[in-house]
């Protein structure tokens, strides 16, 4: 494990492989939860937080861990496509982490995929993230566009929850979630200044797939084309790479 810093803001994690990223992501979470039992976290789905979350699931149930007084908040959800699909966020996130860990509904936070829903599902997300004194911790990954939940190139870093149109690539990257084609065009997403306001920020990537995003992130100006750029900004940001995605980044 190399501990770099990029700035004296945000501090970058290389570690071996993706089962070592995915140990010190639980960690970090599980860190935020013994200082403060009553966190609100966020978590991305998709490929990259799979171990996180069964690594996270496992420790707080072997380690009797309370997270009774926690609440557990979806970062992102594709307009449109319902619960029960598989390749929707929330089927994700309720089967690899809030089943495994019992949580009882009044504790969990998913964004409805309905559209008509959007504007009043945005309001209640932004009550809920502020009452609760903003997000504690929140779990990110990046997309090949440099995309954060679905807060896509040329987003405003200022916005809270929104409804965005989908990238083309992230259209094409987010097949993959499905069994079938699947018509994707917009995406209901926690926003980046959530992201900033959160008390911790880490973001995971993995695989040399994300080697040229990664290098873009340390080497671009920190602009919103490249909306994961932010990272660089964050009081308490973490990125934790493995070796594979971070093989192209120069840190100086
Ligand atoms: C998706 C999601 C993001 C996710 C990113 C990377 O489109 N909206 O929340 O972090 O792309 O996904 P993966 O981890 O599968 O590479």
């Amino acid at each position: 494990m190399i501990l770099k810093s990029y700035s004296q803001k945000m501090q970058t994690l290389i570690l071996k492989d993706y089962e070592e990223m995915s140990q010190v992501a639980a960690n970090e979470i599980i860190k935020t939860i013994r200082q403060k039992p009553n966190a609100t976290l966020c978590f991305a789905s998709g490929d990259t937080p799979k171990r996180t979350c069964q690594i996270l699931a496992e420790r707080i149930l072997n380690e009797n861990i309370d997270i009774s007084n926690c609440q557990f908040i979806g970062l992102d959800e594709w307009i449109g496509i319902p619960p029960e699909n598989e390749g929707s966020c929330t089927y994700f996130l309720m089967n690899y982490l809030f089943k495994t860990l019992n949580l009882s509904p009044n504790q969990y936070h998913l964004f409805n995929a309905d559209e008509t829903k959007s504007v009043e599902e945005c309001k209640k997300m932004d009550d809920f993230i502020n009452k609760s004194g903003g997000l504690d911790c929140i779990l990110v990954g990046i997309g090949l566009n440099g995309h954060i939940g679905f807060n896509e190139p040329n987003i405003p870093f200022t916005n809270y929850c929104h409804v965005a149109e989908l990238d083309e690539l992230t259209v094409s990257v987010g097949q993959k979630y499905f069994n079938t084609a699947t018509l994707l065009t917009k995406g209901i997403t926690v926003g980046l200044q959530h992201l900033m306001e959160a008390k911790k920020a880490i973001l995971i990537a993995n695989g040399a797939k994300k080697a040229t995003i990664m290098k873009a992130v340390y080497e671009s100006e920190i602009n919103n084309q490249i909306p994961a750029t932010i990272m660089r900004t964050h009081p308490n940001g973490l990125i934790l790479m493995d070796e594979a995605a971070a093989d192209l980044v120069v840190i100086r």
